[in-house]
C-alpha cells in the first residue's frame, strides 16, 4: 500500500522551522512561523498560565472524559474575551461553542458545519490569506473563492476592491475575515471599514466567518475584537474560529473554540452538529491547554496578570515595528517601509520576490517565507542589524 506514495514537500511554514533548526550558522534569524518570542528569542510560558497549570495539577483527581462540548470555564471565558461582557450576556442564548484542538481545529469543525448545513455555500477568503486556510478548508469539502484584499504597493488594505469582489458572492456564502492582525500581511480593516463590510454582509445575506488567532496582539483585546463584535451585533448568523495558541502562549497544547451565533433555537442545533463532526474526526478535543486558559479566565487575579503579560508582548511587537521601519527607511531608498508601522500583529510582508526571500535565507541565514512574510516577534535588539543588512542587500 505505502510503496505507491511519494514524499510530499514540507509545509511552507512548518518546513521553514525545520530548515532553520538544521542551519549550523550561529547568526541565523528565524522570522518564519508565527510564534511570539521575547528579546532573548524565547517563547515564554506566561506566568498566569504557569500558576493555573500548577493549580490544575494539584487539584486534578481524574483524567476521565469531560462533556463533549469541552471545558465550560474555557467556553464561557473565551466567549467573554471575544465578545466582551455586554454582548456575551446580551446574546448569550444565541451563541454556542465547542472546544477544539487549536484554531485550526475550530476552522475544520466550522467547515464541517458549513458542509452539513449548506454544501452549496462558497467561502470567500482574502487574497492573500494564511497559507493553511485553503488546504484545511478544501479538504473539509468547502468550495473557496477569493477577494482582493491587500495592495502590495502600499502594504495596506484595498477596501473598495474587496467589496467589489464580494459583490459576486451569493446569499448564503461566507466571508472569511481575519478578526485582527491579518496573516500574512498585518493589514487590518479600520473600524469604519469593519462597519461597512459587516453591513455589506448583512445586506447581501452573507455570513461573516471570522478567524481570530491574534486577539490582543494588535491594538488591544477590545480593539482587536471590534469586527467580531460588530458582526455578532449586526448579522443574524456568524461563525468564529478562535485560537488560544498565541494570546495565551499555549501553542503545543492545542486550545481553540468553534463559536456560532444563530438564534436561541439554531445555536444549540449548530453545536450538536459541530460535536458530531468532532466525534467523526477526533472524537474529543484535548483538555489541558483549554482547562488552563479556562482557569486563568475564571480567576480575576490571574486574568489581570494575563492581560498585562499580553500587553507586554503586544508593546514589544509594536516597538519592533517602528524600529524596523525606521532602520529600513534610513538604510535604502528602493522601498518605503513606513506601512510596517500601520500593520498590526506579528506579521508583515516585506514586498520581496520569492527569489529575494530565498536569498535572505541562503545568503544571510534570515528565515522568512517565500511570500516575504516576516514574524516581527522574531526580531531582537541583537539581530536587527543582520536583518536590516540582509533586506538592503537583496533589495539592491
Ligand atoms: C503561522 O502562520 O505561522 C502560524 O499560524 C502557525 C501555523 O500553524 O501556520
Amino acid at each position: 500500500m505505502l510503496e505507491c506514495l511519494e514524499m510530499l514537500p514540507p509545509d511552507p511554514i512548518l518546513g521553514l522551522s525545520a530548515e532553520f533548526k538544521a542551519d549550523p550558522n550561529p547568526a541565523k534569524v528565524n522570522l518564519g512561523v508565527g510564534v511570539y518570542k521575547d528579546d532573548a528569542g524565547i517563547t515564554p510560558v506566561f506566568g498566569s498560565i504557569k500558576t493555573a497549570e500548577r493549580n490544575l495539577l494539584e487539584a486534578q483527581d481524574t483524567k476521565a472524559y469531560i462533556g463533549q462540548a469541552g471545558d465550560p470555564h474555557y467556553i464561557a471565558g473565551v466567549t467573554r474575551v471575544v465578545l466582551g461582557e455586554e454582548l456575551s450576556s446580551k446574546h448569550g442564548s444565541e451563541i454556542s461553542g465547542v472546544m477544539t484542538p487549536g484554531g485550526s481545529g475550530a476552522l475544520r469543525m466550522l467547515a464541517g458545519l458549513i458542509v452539513s448545513s449548506n454544501p452549496e455555500a462558497v467561502v470567500w477568503t482574502s487574497s492573500p490569506t494564511w497559507g493553511n486556510h485553503k488546504p484545511l478548508l478544501e479538504s473539509a469539502g468547502v468550495t473557496l473563492s477569493s477577494y482582493r484584499y491587500y495592495n502590495a504597493e502600499t502594504g495596506l488594505v484595498e477596501f473598495e476592491e474587496m467589496l467589489e469582489d464580494l459583490g459576486s458572492a451569493k446569499p448564503g456564502d461566507l466571508v472569511l475575515l481575519h478578526a485582527c492582525c491579518h496573516n500574512p500581511t498585518g493589514a487590518d480593516l479600520t473600524q469604519e471599514q469593519w462597519d461597512r463590510v459587516i453591513a455589506f454582509c448583512k445586506d447581501k445575506q452573507l455570513v461573516p466567518f471570522l478567524d481570530s488567532a491574534y486577539q490582543g496582539l494588535g491594538v488591544g483585546l477590545d480593539e482587536d475584537a471590534y469586527g467580531m463584535r460588530k458582526a455578532v451585533e449586526v448579522c443574524p448568523e456568524v461563525l468564529i474560529a478562535v485560537s488560544s495558541s498565541k494570546n495565551f502562549g499555549v501553542y503545543r497544547e492545542r486550545a481553540g473554540l468553534a463559536m456560532v451565533k444563530g438564534t436561541a433555537e439554531t445555536a444549540p442545533i449548530a453545536q450538536s452538529h459541530i460535536m458530531s463532526v468532532a466525534r467523526r474526526t477526533y472524537s474529543m478535543s484535548a483538555y489541558h491547554g483549554a482547562a488552563v486558559v479556562g482557569a486563568v479566565l475564571a480567576d480575576p487575579i490571574l486574568e489581570a496578570q494575563w492581560r498585562s503579560e499580553l500587553a507586554e508582548a503586544r508593546n514589544r511587537i509594536n516597538d519592533l515595528r517602528s524600529d524596523l521601519a525606521n532602520r529600513l527607511n534610513e538604510s535604502q531608498a528602493v522601498r518605503d517601509f513606513s506601512y510596517l508601522v500601520d500593520n498590526k500583529g506579528m506579521f508583515s510582508i516585506l514586498g520581496l520576490s520569492a527569489d529575494q526571500a530565498k536569498q535572505m535565507r541562503s545568503e544571510h541565514a534570515v528565515y522568512i517565507l517565500n511570500s516575504s512574510r516576516i514574524n516581527l516577534a522574531g526580531l531582537q535588539a541583537s539581530n536587527l542589524d543582520t536583518v536590516v543588512k540582509a533586506v538592503v542587500s537583496v533589495l539592491n
